[in-house]
């Protein structure tokens, strides 16, 4: 295949960024994007040219760090697929391809295509933990957990903190991704003891960290690679009302 790039290329987080065009005239269909940006970086060094930088590590679809922006959809064209899961036969012999970085205040970008999502972090740290003593692995149904809770539970653990959600909402909020943290460990008798504190911990520092708010638009989950649901952004909400109706705070 012959593919046309227009690719985000910013030295670094206070230079000016702008589009570069390269051409690429043996792509296979079966490559991976990434595969696709490898080639395309091997042929600019050779060239004695700086390589795009990109972040990416599992390329299985788990670790969630293949972070762009592909002709204007984070993760691309594909839904409910990873950058590094989607494959060239998604495009097409002489088609123009944008790829740009994530688009959020809260997620500057460091390099090209390369943004610090270390805030998701900071939203984790704020109360994305069980302070049980779970001990070494127990005996599997040692804690009885229905099935509907502990599927629901599994689902959202699923996220992978990709940050394609903020990338595509119009507000760069990260209440998806808040949602799926506190979905996951609220529905665990292990998360009962932070339950309230949890819910409004997370969403006071995602709003310190410069997240906009949700207004319900959906375009989050609709670039989910891994399917989190809106419902969990319900539980969120379930959770954050009744914290507030027990008169608790935020830390
Ligand atoms: S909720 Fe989905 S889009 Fe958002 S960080 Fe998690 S996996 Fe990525
Ligand atoms: S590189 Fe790990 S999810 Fe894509």
């Amino acid at each position: 295949m012959r593919i046309t790039l227009r690719v985000w290329r910013q030295k670094n987080a206070d230079a000016k960024g702008k589009m570069a065009k390269y051409k690429l005239d043996d792509v296979e269909e079966d490559m991976s994007f990434l595969e696709m940006l490898d080639v395309l970086n091997e042929k600019l060094i050779l060239q004695g040219e700086d390589p795009v930088s990109f972040d990416h590590d599992c390329r299985e679809g788990i670790c969630g760090s293949c972070a762009m922006v592909i002709n204007g959809t984070p993760h691309g064209p594909q839904k409910n697929t990873t950058t590094c899961q989607l494959h060239m036969r998604h495009f097409k012999d002489g088609d123009t391809i944008d790829v740009e970085p994530w688009r959020a205040r809260a997620f500057p970008v460091i390099k090209d295509l390369v943004t610090d999502r270390s805030a998701f972090d900071q939203i984790i740290q704020a109360g994305g933990y069980v302070s049980v003593n779970t001990g070494s692995a127990p005996e599997a149904h040692a804690t009885p957990v229905d099935k509907v809770s502990a599927d629901d539970a599994f689902d959202a653990a699923t996220c992978i903190g990709c940050g394609a959600c903020v990338a595509a909402c119009p507000n760069g909020s990260s209440m998806l991704f808040t949602s799926a943290k506190v979905t996951h460990l609220g529905l665990l008798p292990q998360g009962q003891p932070e339950r309230q504190t949890r819910a409004i911990n997370m969403l006071a520092k995602q709003d310190e960290l410069d997240f906009g708010g949700c207004t319900n638009v959906g375009a989050c989950a609709e670039v989910c690679p891994k399917g989190i649901p809106l419902a969990s952004i319900s539980q969120l909400n379930h959770d954050v009302l009744g914290a507030t109706l027990a008169g608790a705070r935020a830390d």
